[in-house]
């Protein structure tokens, strides 16, 4: 992915949660590697990938550390693990499944209970390029975040299709500039201040990341 060049820098750990097959690994693979694979294997336990968006309002690279979690009912367990710590949620369904929208609500409710607070989450309805086949409305989508942000204005929605890859990118986009990067990049100055008076020698220019895009799996 090609990027300016920023002179602030912050890092956000992301999580995708969904039922199986919605195209949580297929939206990670299109926005990390611009890739798309027909007949992707379902992922086991959970993946880890890390790619970084650029914000020129506000001049900051933010990098996403991303869990890809296993949908399979399986591995339900293990998911706490990986939202326990995460700054923001995908809470992905396929537009041509009632059955997966009803499970990204699902998660929704048990992230509001248990994530960590202010977590962002977006709602993002996936296959967009299956249009004529679509069982959720984008019209019962828009009720559903209203009737939720009544509570808590925290909710965002939106759809892409990682077969064509429209609206990928703009999920992450969106989601970085929901985040708090004041708060990041306070943090951590303040963290790397702390350091240096502490005399662990922390160099306060060294604020880029070295690894722009990379994945791994576990
Ligand atoms: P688990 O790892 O089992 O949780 O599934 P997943 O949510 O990661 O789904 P995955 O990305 O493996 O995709 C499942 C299937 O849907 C694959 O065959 C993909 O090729 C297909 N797929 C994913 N995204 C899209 C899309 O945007 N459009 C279409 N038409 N197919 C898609
Ligand atoms: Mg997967």
């Amino acid at each position: 992915m090609s990027e300016a060049q920023t002179d602030r820098f912050a890092q956000f750990k992301l999580v995708l949660l969904g039922e199986s097959a919605v195209g949580k690994s297929s939206i990670v693979h299109r926005f990390v590697k611009n890739t798309f694979d027909n007949m992707r294997e379902s992922t086991i336990g959970a993946a880890f990938l890390t790619q970084s968006v650029t914000l020129p309002e506000s001049n900051t690279t933010v990098k996403f550390e991303i869990w890809d979690t296993a949908g399979q009912e399986r591995y339900k367990s293990l998911a706490p693990m990986y939202y326990r710590n995460a700054h923001a949620a995908l809470c992905v369904y396929d537009i041509t499944s009632r059955s997966s929208f009803n499970k990204a609500q699902d998660w929704i409710k048990e992230l509001k209970k248990q994530a960590p607070e202010g977590i962002v989450i977006c709602l993002v309805g996936n296959k967009l390029d299956l249009e004529e086949e679509r069982e959720v409305t984008q019209d019962e989508v828009a009720e559903y975040i209203e009737q939720l942000n009544q509570e808590e204005n925290r909710l965002i929605s939106s759809e892409c299709s990682a077969k064509s890859g429209d609206g990928v990118l703009d999920v992450f986009n969106t989601i970085a500039r929901a985040l708090p990067i004041e708060d990041a990049i306070g943090g951590s100055r303040a963290r790397q201040q702390r350091m240096v008076k502490r005399g662990a020698g922390v160099d306060l220019t060294r604020n880029r990341p070295q690894q722009q895009a990379g994945s791994s799996c576990c």
